[in-house]
């Protein structure tokens, strides 16, 4: 059924996923066999008369890609929950399918959430670099050492509040929590999905909010979890920061580009916040061991690890290749974009 069908795939997948693509012996596979990112002009030049694609998040899929592939093409399946480097209007145009794979990697991207704001609450980044530095033998315990603001009695402010947000709620509730707003594309709206029921629990108020001001001005934890989009771009600026308590922190586990990150340093250097915990940043990975972020001692930094746990990393390949399969066959996808 699949025969002479040409599929183009971005990355060596792990074990279980590679042989569930091999198994369709009569496909043309051509793989990128590197764990590296693959080269642009490598995907250019392979993607002629392919009928399907996988592909990373940091593969850009753009007219160029789709014109040179061809109109074969058919199906393409993202290994990522966000499609902002998909240009999802020129899929659109060619009836071209879009397969992603949010559910996998929800409670992944909920841990990593929590841990970045504890993280950049109590100071974590700041006093490990202190211990590895050598500089504990100077600061002894006293009580007011690396002290920072508890998480307990917070309002968490979500921009985004979708099944991640939720699910990064769902893990707050149990330290105490008090409140929580988010904002949507609607703000002022409640949200359409309450993913796990938290809402309709009513254990803690959770409200839309009307504005980003609003927000920003109330939260003491600010999450943002929503997608990146021209809207979305520098949300989170220096106005943003101006109206944010002194005390608040912000932590960013969606796109780098949400947060002007200029407006960031400025607001760590001059106090307008406590401090930030962050997966993402613009213009990642190019963060050389300069970068002005990397000189604030209360912003913590992970290179994009949202979803890095085994078992998640594993099923978002198993979908993927699922997504790629089903496309081709012209079968329901696991998770398909609504173009
Ligand atoms: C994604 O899949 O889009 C996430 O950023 C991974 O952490």
């Amino acid at each position: 059924m699949l025969q002479n069908t040409k599929v183009v795939v971005t990355r060596q997948l792990i074990d279980e996923a590679q042989r569930l693509l091999d198994a369709n012996t009569d496909l043309e596979i051509v793989q990128w066999k590197s764990e590296k990112p693959c080269d642009r002009s490598w995907l250019l030049s392979n993607a002629k008369g392919a009928t399907g694609l996988l592909v990373m998040l940091n593969d850009k899929i753009d007219e160029e890609l789709l014109d040179t592939a061809g109109p074969q093409l058919k199906a393409i399946a993202s290994f990522s929950v966000g499609t902002d480097h998909v240009d999802r209007d020129a899929l659109k145009k060619r009836n071209i399918r879009l397969g992603y794979t949010p559910t996998a990697l929800t409670d992944a991207v909920a841990d990593l959430t929590v841990m970045l704001i504890l993280m950049a609450q109590r100071r974590a980044g700041e006093s490990m670099g202190k211990v590895i530095k050598g500089e504990w033998p100077q600061m002894p315990w006293h009580p007011l050492l690396m002290t920072g603001p508890q998480i307990r009695g917070a309002t968490v402010g979500f921009l985004g509040f979708g099944r991640i947000s939720q699910a990064s709620l769902q893990r707050l509730l149990p330290f105490g929590i008090k409140r929580v707003i988010y904002l949507t594309s609607q703000p002022g709206q409640p949200v359409k999905e309450d993913h796990f029921g938290l809402i309709k629990d009513g254990a803690i108020p959770i409200e839309p909010a009307k504005s980003w001001e609003q927000l920003a001005g109330e939260s003491d934890v600010v999450v943002i979890g929503c997608s990146l989009t021209p809207s979305t771009k520098h949300l989170v600026n220096t106005d943003f920061f101006a109206k944010m308590k002194k005390l608040a922190v912000i932590v960013n586990i969606a796109r780098g580009p949400v947060i002007d990150t200029n407006a960031l340093v400025d607001a760590l250097q001059n106090e307008k916040i406590f401090g930030a915990g962050l997966d993402v940043i613009e213009n990642e990975p190019n963060i050389q061991a300069d970068h002005p972020i990397l000189k604030q001692p209360r912003c913590v930094l992970v290179p994009h690890i949202g979803s890095a746990n085994i078992e998640t990393r594993a099923q978002m390949a198993e979908e993927s290749v699922e997504n790629l399969l089903a496309g081709l066959k012209g079968e329901a996808m696991v998770n398909e974009v609504e173009l």
